[in-house]
């Protein structure tokens, strides 16, 4: 069995650059930049990254409400987008003669059929829906989109259905959106997604605008309705400690660049890219005694602008172990030993 046939989603070389204005010059904005990560059926990728990495870009991207600039995506065996361009085993992109990417075949599949497969839950349940809207009319709307009853009494059964299966009270149907409280509109808008029976949901900071004491009711329904339908995530967060919960295994994200994957306890107990050590070492340590062993790395520096990025590694500028080599050339991901990929020259 190949690679892709094993997983239900399988990214590489993804990249999205934005047209934008810089003064008067028109430049790229290289929101994600070349990265490659798989999603098995069932699981959860946990992605974490600072304000403005390209976690949601991503997210849009995989869903095609953005075109991608580069790279292929197959979901499910097939390919939906390939850009063409040709990498050799290192990793580098393989140019002709003259100077110019070498494209093979292109692929840019309708994402019509597929639009019922893969999902996204976003952050903010207050403005994602409609307060209009009753909670029959927002989980409907995905099911008269794609034409999935045969008659109102089936619309209407499918409907209280899925409100059950995310556990809120099937007698709310006709109660506007903003009568509910954030974790109960974060529910409608799960069981929204999960109305087209999708194999694979973005959840995108879905549960980070929750009270702490919510966020781990939401979190833990993710994981129940996942147990019982198989969907698999790329669930999106600032928050390590949400996402370590919830994660298989977890991607660490930096000014559009893969940094770190690995399962999410060896991320944890095993963090070897610096970058991940200092997000690591933000997060609070209960134990003032555990606190004061642990090799806590401080991040100095603002991160730069994404239009004024470092050449190689981007993190060098605030990397206590960078090299002459960082400078030059952003590291390839390799395999430290069963799975766990870094992209660093010097750890
Ligand atoms: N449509 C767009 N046009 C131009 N630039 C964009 C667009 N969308 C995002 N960006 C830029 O791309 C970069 C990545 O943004 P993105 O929203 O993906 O980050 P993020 O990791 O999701 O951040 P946050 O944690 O704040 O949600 C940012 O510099 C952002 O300003
Ligand atoms: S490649 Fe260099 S700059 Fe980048 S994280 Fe590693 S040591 Fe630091
Ligand atoms: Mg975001």
């Amino acid at each position: 069995m190949s690679e892709s046939e094993k997983s239900l989603l399988k990214v590489e070389h993804l990249k999205q650059y934005f047209p934008v204005q810089n003064g008067f010059k028109k430049t790229y904005l290289k929101a994600v930049d070349d990265i490659s990560f798989a999603i098995k059926p069932g699981e959860t990728l946990g992605l974490v990254g600072e304000s403005g990495c390209g976690k949601t870009t991503v997210g849009r991207t995989l869903l095609r409400l953005y075109e991608p600039t580069g790279g292929k995506i197959t979901f499910d065996g097939e390919v939906l987008f390939d850009s063409g361009e040709q990498y050799d085993e290192k990793g580098h992109l393989i140019l002709g003669a003259d100077g110019k990417p070498v494209i093979g075949n292109k692929v840019n599949k309708n994402m019509l059929p597929y639009r019922k497969e893969m999902q996204m839950v976003f952050q903010d349940p207050y403005s994602s829906l409609d307060p209009r809207m009753t909670v029959e009319d927002i989980i409907g709307e995905p099911l008269d989109v794609h034409k999935l009853y045969k008659n109102k009494a089936e619309r209407r059964e499918k409907i209280l259905s899925l409100m059950e299966l995310v556990g809120l009270n099937a007698e709310h149907a006709m109660r506007y959106a903003h009568e509910f409280s954030g974790g109960q509109r974060q529910r409608i808008g799960i069981a929204r997604a999960l109305a087209v029976n999708p194999k694979f949901i973005v959840c995108d900071e879905a549960v980070s605008a929750l009270d702490v004491s919510i966020q781990a009711q939401v979190v833990n329904m993710f994981e129940e309705l996942q147990e019982k339908l198989g969907v698999a995530y790329l669930f999106i967060a600032h928050d390590l400690l949400v996402v370590h919960h919830i994660s298989d295994r977890i991607a660490v994200m930096y000014l559009g660049h893969m940094m770190e994957v690995a399962e999410s306890d060896e991320l944890n107990n095993n963090p070897i890219h610096p970058y991940t050590l200092s997000l690591l070492s933000a997060v609070p340590i209960p134990d003032p005694e555990t606190a004061r062993k642990s090799k806590r790395i401080i991040l100095e520096g603002d991160v730069p602008s994404p239009l004024r990025m470092p050449t190689g590694c981007p993190f060098r500028t605030r990397c206590r172990y960078a090299t002459e080599q960082c400078a030059a050339e952003m590291p390839p991901l390799t395999d430290r030993g069963n799975g766990h990929m870094v992209a660093c020259w010097n750890k």
